[in-house]
């Protein structure tokens, strides 16, 4: 089929050069000419492993074109997916979505034949709605469909995730547009994914409810890890005793630093502002929000009791600062609290990353990149692991300190407590 994926950020062009993987001629279409001139290249703006061998095959073999030209890529498409970003609203909640409209606009002036047009970026329930009466004005009803079709793309998996996804929900209000997509999704079908058709609005929701789920899972286990660290019990057992229950389940069931990502905590505030809009109370998720904004600062707490609420002066390694592992993406990490808070305290913090130096914190005094984990521990206080990277689960810490040994706070817990204290380093984790 011939689709055109608007917006090449995570969503647009993973689901793009997975989806002329799977045998489509895709055109991604984007507004920044620099950008489109760098994928042309084979050059991929974001970090996601996989993606630019996918890219480079696809481009090569021609079913895969990069393109500014967003009147006649549309023309030359039966499907398009609105992939642009919804970020939150500067001092609001509610989700921000005038690329949304401003994509409908140019997709009304486009209509040459019959068109499914797609919602993959997550908007909120009735943006459908809006964007149907947008294209109305210039268009037959019966030469267009717009559907919902939310993606559960996780950074760091995201070609995983849609190769082999739980579920694919197609949101539409009629037959024919339901048709044509499960067909279009028919070789992951094939490949046993869950397709379910349901209304637009429901579809719209279903994205929301998922990631808020997923939200309240974490937070759950986070605040369990606080009770636990109280009691003197392993949260790591709580973990596997709860999620061996086959209704609770283990993913997304290990305790952390704060979540962060360019997602829940967008999606968390966007269905507490729809919910204020249907005048309902979602009182879980408020709290779970709430908690959320908080566990930065109870770490911090916890930092300050480690170094004996000595901060200035006091050397503190960070390794790790994006909001996860396998991902470049510092959206919302836990980082961007933490490491400003401790520099504006007077503590001299160096970092290491697997994926580089990070802007984010150029403008804070007393905070360096340093290039290897080597460099970012010597002379350190306390080594912080803020994300999970593989890079970091084999470190032999005894091996990397010269003199006296730092204290190691690992808030992902991926030591095992017994193996780093009987190599002599105070170890301090998360609910254990
Ligand atoms: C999420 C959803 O998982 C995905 O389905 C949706 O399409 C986009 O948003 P993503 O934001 O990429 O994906 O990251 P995810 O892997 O879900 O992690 C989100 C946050 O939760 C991260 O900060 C991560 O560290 C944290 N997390 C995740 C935990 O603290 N514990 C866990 O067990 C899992």
């Amino acid at each position: 089929m011939k689709l055109c994926m608007i917006g090449t950020g995570y969503v647009g062009l993973v689901s793009g050069v997975c989806f002329s993987d799977l045998g489509n001629d895709v055109i991604c279409v984007d507004k920044d000419i620099s950008k489109i001139n760098q994928l042309k290249k084979g050059n991929i703006p974001i970090y996601e492993p996989g993606l630019s061998e996918l890219v480079i095959k696809n481009y090569k073999n021609k079913r895969l074109t990069f393109s500014t030209d967003i009147n006649n890529s549309i023309k030359k498409s039966d499907i398009i997916f609105i992939c642009v970003g919804t970020p939150t609203k500067k001092n609001s909640s509610s989700a921000d979505l005038r690329q949304i409209y401003s994509v409908a606009n140019k997709i009304s002036s486009s209509i040459n034949k019959f068109k499914i047009i797609i919602t993959k970026s997550t908007v909120p329930v009735t943006t459908g709605d809006e964007i149907e009466k947008i294209i109305s004005k210039k268009n037959n009803k019966n030469k267009f469909s717009i559907v919902s079709n939310p993606e559960f793309l996780r950074e760091g998996e995201a070609i995983r995730d849609f190769i082999f996804p739980d579920r694919i929900v197609i949101g539409s209000n009629d037959k024919k547009s339901n048709s044509i997509l499960k067909n279009l999704y028919s070789p992951l079908i094939s490949k046993g994914a869950q397709y379910i058709h349901t209304s637009r609005r429901a579809a719209e929701l279903i994205k929301y409810a998922s990631n808020s789920f997923l939200a309240t899972k974490i937070t759950f286990i986070n605040e369990m890890a606080n009770l636990c660290e109280k009691i003197g019990i392993n949260i790591e057992d709580i973990s596997i005793g709860m999620g061996l229950d086959k209704r609770i389940g283990s993913r997304f069931l290990r305790a952390g630093p704060a979540y962060g990502g360019s997602c829940f905590p967008k999606d968390t505030k966007a269905i507490i502002s729809t919910s204020d809009k249907f005048k309902t109370n979602l009182s879980v998720i408020k709290s779970v929000i709430k908690s959320n904004e908080n566990r930065s600062n109870l770490l911090l707490n916890r930092i300050y009791e480690i170094l004996n609420k000595k901060i200035k002066n006091k050397k503190i390694t960070f390794l790790g600062v994006t909001f996860k592992a396998n991902t470049d993406d510092m959206r919302d990490s836990s980082s961007l609290k933490m490491i400003p808070t401790l520099s504006k305290k007077g503590a001299i913090i160096k970092y290491f990353d697997p994926t580089g130096y990070k802007i984010e914190f150029e403008k804070n005094k007393n905070v360096f990149y340093e290039k290897s984990v080597k460099k970012s521990v010597e002379g350190s206080d306390l080594v912080i692991i803020h994300t999970e990277w593989n890079d970091f689960k084999s470190i032999n810490f005894k091996n990397l300190v010269k003199g006296k040994k730092f204290i190691i706070y690992d808030m992902r817990n991926i030591y095992s407590p017994a193996k780093i204290k009987a190599q002599g380093f105070k170890y301090f984790s998360i609910g254990r």
